[in-house]
Parts: C-alpha cells; sequence; structure tokens
C-alpha cells in the first residue's frame, strides 16, 4: 500500500526531523546501525553518510518502498517485518524515523530493540504522535462511519516511553515532544499529506474513503491558503552503559 511517490511529495518537510533525530545520536567511530522502516533509504544513507557508519542495515517489508533503495559502500537493506526481525549480532545504535508507530505492543517492542543493542550503544526514535489532530481523528471517525476496522496507534504518552528507556538500562536519555508546523499550500493538502501515511491503512478498504475524508475534514478546518498544519512528533534517545 505504500507509494514512494505520494510519500516523498512533502520530503522536506518530512526530513526535519529526522535531522532532529540524527541531532540526538553521539557519533563513535566505526558504528554498525540498524534503520527499522527505513523506506526508500534515502535517509537511511544519509544517516550512514552522517556518521560515517562501517555498516548501516535498512529493514522494511515494503517492496515498493525498498525497491528505491540506493547504494553505497557499507549500507544494505533487507525485506523484513521489524516484529520478527533477529539480527545475528548487536548493533551500535538502532534508529527509527516514522515507522515504530505501525507496530503494536510498544513494551514488547522495546524490550525487543534494547536486547538489539551492544553495551554502550544507543536507540533513536522518532514517531508521529498527532492523533488528536483533525487529520487523524477524521481518519478514525469516517472509518467507523463506513464500518471499517479503525486503526488504532500503539504511541503511548510521552512519559511512558522515559520510564521505560529508565527500566530497560538506558543510563542516559532524552525524550520530548516536538510539535513542527508545516505550512502547506491549503488545507486540501492535509489530505494529500495523509495519503502518503495514514491513509494507506484506509484507502483500499473502501472506494469512498477518500471523498468522505475530504469532505468531513474540510467541513472542519475549513478551506485556506495557506494552512498551517501541526504535526506532534516524539523523539527518543537512550544511551547504555558501556
Ligand atoms: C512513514 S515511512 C518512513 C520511512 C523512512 N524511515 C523515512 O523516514 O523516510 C514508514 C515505513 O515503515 C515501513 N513499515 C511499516 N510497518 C512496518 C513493519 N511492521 N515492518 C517493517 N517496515 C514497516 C513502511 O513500509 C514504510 O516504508
Amino acid at each position: 500500500m505504500w507509494s514512494p511517490e505520494q510519500y516523498e511529495r512533502f520530503k522536506d518537510e518530512r526530513s526535519l526531523p529526522f535531522w532532529d533525530l540524527v541531532a540526538l545520536v553521539e557519533s563513535q567511530p566505526r558504528m554498525r546501525i540498524v534503520d527499522l522502516g527505513c523506506g526508500t533509504g534515502e535517509l537511511t544513507r544519509a544517516l550512514h553518510e552522517k556518521l560515517g557508519a562501517v555498516e548501516t542495515l535498512g529493514i522494511d517489508n515494503s517492496a515498493s518502498m525498498l525497491a528505491e533503495a540506493p547504494a553505497a559502500t557499507g549500507l544494505r537493506f533487507e525485506a523484513a517485518a521489524i516484529e520478527s526481525f533477529e539480527p545475528d549480532r548487536p548493533f551500535d545504535l538502532v534508529f527509527s524515523n516514522a515507522a515504530l508507530h505501525w507496530v503494536a505492543d510498544h513494551d514488547a517492542l522495546f524490550r525487543r530493540l534494547r536486547n538489539m543493542i551492544a553495551d554502550g550503544g544507543q536507540l533513536a526514535v522518532q514517531m508521529p504522535a498527532n492523533e488528536h489532530h483533525p487529520s487523524h481523528r477524521i481518519a478514525a471517525e469516517v472509518a467507523q462511519e463506513m464500518g471499517l476496522q479503525q486503526r488504532r496507534s500503539p504511541v503511548l504518552p510521552p512519559e511512558r516511553y522515559a520510564e521505560m528507556l529508565h527500566r530497560l538500562g538506558f543510563v542516559r536519555q532524552h525524550v520530548r515532544l516536538q510539535i513542527y508546523g508545516h505550512l502547506l499550500p491549503s488545507s486540501e493538502d492535509v489530505v494529500e499529506w495523509v495519503k502518503g501515511t495514514l491513509l494507506t491503512s484506509y484507502e483500499h478498504q473502501h472506494p469512498r474513503f477518500i471523498d468522505r475524508y475530504r469532505e468531513k475534514l474540510l467541513a472542519e478546518i475549513g478551506r485556506q491558503k495557506p494552512y498551517f498544519y501541526t504535526y506532534n512528533r516524539l523523539l527518543l534517545w537512550g544511551s547504555l552503559a558501556v
């Protein structure tokens, strides 16, 4: 259901939180990195190059996204689901930008991620937390109206991740909720934005989903040109003891 073309329509806006996440990582020599839910791999390559990593593995379960994956020395990609991915040895950095909100049960997930990290290694995760915005709430409302299965975000409140990182043995941590303001050409562009991500859960389930979603969304947020779209995101970073 993932379309690289649709997702990349807002490439510049979507790369901002990626760079904020990269800025949290402490660069070490000869790092081995995994990027979970790497998408087209373009940002995986940027991460690999920025940190001068010796080895970076990008994993994703969408063949259409991985079809775009770039090549570079030490960079490789694998088709795999985050839920069942089993590395053969630990990484110095487990990284994930805008993907873990697609994986259920974050208590279990973060326990698994911690076990993929070598001593002294780091975890860096960015996830959308925008469920209260009309862009997300209305998608759930339309799904309910049409009798479709509703997507429930597994993302927890920020403080739960702080507690979780502490419990899992991260001796240093940084957890923050950041609000990104995106100035879109018009409020209709919100539909284009979520078509590249959230609506991938719904649009195939009903032929009129997008039309109904657009109608309800514009009735609530109005037809504005430009439109200031606020998007909450959680940024998490932790480091294990050496
Ligand atoms: C919003 S895109 C982010 C891509 C990339 N990390 C970036 O920042 O541009 C989310 C990606 O997560 C992948 N994904 C979603 N659920 C997944 C899962 N359970 N296992 C592996 N990949 C998954 C999707 O295929 C998609 O490429």
